[in-house]
């Protein structure tokens, strides 16, 4: 999609943005990372903490990103400056946030592709042992994780840049119109297999059993980070999305639809694999292997599993590329824009960096259990560099850059112009517009607000 001010485009169809906006929130957050969390704090209460993120916090900050790029129909640090131009940083911190997140998502992105591979080669390795392939195979037996942290993840930042480099997102717009509705059939199938395994029961328990000990602060944190990461909030990527609508499209509508389909899609995840775990048995612990090795366990009892096992990672790296692709647009756009440097060569040095910042990634997974070789912390076992960018960004940069920009919304540019906006200038009133003024203005910046500065005592888990 080009940003260029001169030679904007707008959505073809009022599908093709919502299926853009959607391809950009549901991606490796939803499936690979929502799992482990609701797993790691405690099942059902989580569930419940995760819904009320996303209806008060995620919903607000989602229209107040598009009611910014409709309005000024900019990219994220052009509309911010637009509206005023004291608080272009706001979408500079975004860009920077974007940047943090791609050098770990294109690693997992390239491990989609060796597990498609995987599945196509040698699915009876996986299956022999899928925890030994997963570790061994991706991450390298010799703990050097020469496919898991160059091969593949090369050809996937590749793809990446050449989609970003070509600017088809013409074609991504059409391929999605299949592939997300066929991702989330293939979701709900094996979604259904996964909770009917011997075994499984125990996992569906633990998902819809309602733990009140397991409520905490920490949940909270977990539970806001996800919701951001997982709508793509806090980063500007729904202000440059919603830059090419045009005021026929109904702004509330949308941003229910989007929040509701990337939330469906995180829950079935969670239910496809938590029963899948006590299932097989197979606990990836808190490393990244919960949407790789459990699912073995998952294809191997169903007939044709095989076939599903490629179908599913070629759908996971198609929605995780409709999602790295929106990242580096914001941080190429950027560069060329504001920067005024070359489309190609920038997409060319970003890469690069991307390549080596994330190889550091996977290889610190790959070194999980040895304290030490990495900067390791007391009483975690594992090195931290690929824990603490998520860290980093889930924890810390995408509730600031969620805060700042409800802030902006809220009291800089204000809730009339921002009430005014989503409403298309009076086309499309919505009853709950005050509400809506009101969590913007008060509840979502104090509620996120407590919870990062509360995030910061409690140190990392
Ligand atoms: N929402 C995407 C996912 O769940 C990741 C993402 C984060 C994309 C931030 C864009 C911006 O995988």
């Amino acid at each position: 999609m080009s940003t260029s001010v001169e030679n904007r485009g707008q959505f073809g169809s009022k599908i093709g943005f919502i299926l853009s906006a959607a391809g950009s929130a549901v991606g490796l957050g939803n499936i690979w990372k929502f799992p482990g969390k609701a797993y790691n704090c405690g099942g059902g209460a989580f569930l419940i903490i995760y819904i009320l993120m996303v209806v008060f916090i995620g919903t607000t900050v989602m229209l107040g990103e598009f009611v910014i790029g409709r309005k000024t129909q900019k990219n994220a640090i052009g509309a911010i400056r637009e509206l005023n131009s004291k608080y272009t940083w706001v979408g500079g911190l975004g860009i920077l946030t974007g940047f943090i997140i791609l050098c770990y998502y294109c690693q997992v992105g390239g491990w989609t592709l060796k597990y498609i591979v995987g599945y196509i080669t040698e699915s009876s390795t996986i299956y022999a042992d899928p925890m030994a392939y997963f570790t061994g195979n991706l991450l390298g037996a010799d703990r050097f994780p020469v496919q898991g942290a160059i091969v593949y993840p090369i050809i996937f930042i590749f793809l990446t840049a050449f989609i970003i480099s070509r600017g088809v997102s013409e074609g991504i717009e059409k391929m999605s119109k299949i592939l997300m509705p066929l991702l989330f059939i293939v979701l709900i199938g094996l979604t259904i297999r996964s909770c009917t395994l011997p075994g499984a029961s125990e996992g569906l328990y633990y998902m819809v059993h309602f733990d009140p000990s397991t409520i905490n602060a920490n949940a909270f944190l977990v539970a806001l980070g996800q919701a951001f990461f997982s709508l793509s909030l806090g980063m500007g990527v729904m202000i440059t999305y919603a830059s090419y609508l045009s005021k026929d499209e109904n702004l509330v509508a949308n941003t229910g639809i989007v929040c509701f389909l990337d939330t469906m899609v995180a829950l079935l995840a969670g239910f496809m694999i938590i029963p899948a775990v006590f299932a097989t048995g197979i606990d990836p612990g808190i490393g990244g292997g919960f949407a790789f090795a459990t699912l073995a366990g998952v294809f191997m009892s169903i007939p044709g599993g095989t076939i599903f096992g490629c179908l599913f990672y070629f759908l996971l790296f198609f929605a995780a590329v409709t999602s790295s692709t929106s990242i580096l647009e914001g941080t190429v756009a950027f560069l060329v824009e504001e920067k005024g440097m070359d489309r190609k060569k920038t997409v060319v040095i970003v890469s690069i960096i991307l390549a080596i910042i994330g190889f550091f990634y996977t290889m610190s997974q790959a070194h999980m259990d040895l304290k030490g070789i990495w900067i390791s912390r007391e009483g975690i076992s594992h090195p931290i560099f690929g824990d603490f960018m998520e860290y980093l960004t889930d924890r810390l940069l995408l509730p600031l850059g969620a805060l700042t920009t409800t802030i902006f919304a809220g009291w800089i540019w204000g809730t009339d112009n921002a009430i005014q906006e989503a409403t298309s200038d009076g086309k499309y009133k919505f009853a709950l517009a005050p509400v809506w003024a009101f969590l913007l203005k008060i509840v979502a910046p104090i509620a996120i607000a407590i919870i990062i500065i509360a995030g910061m005592f409690l140190g990392m888990s």
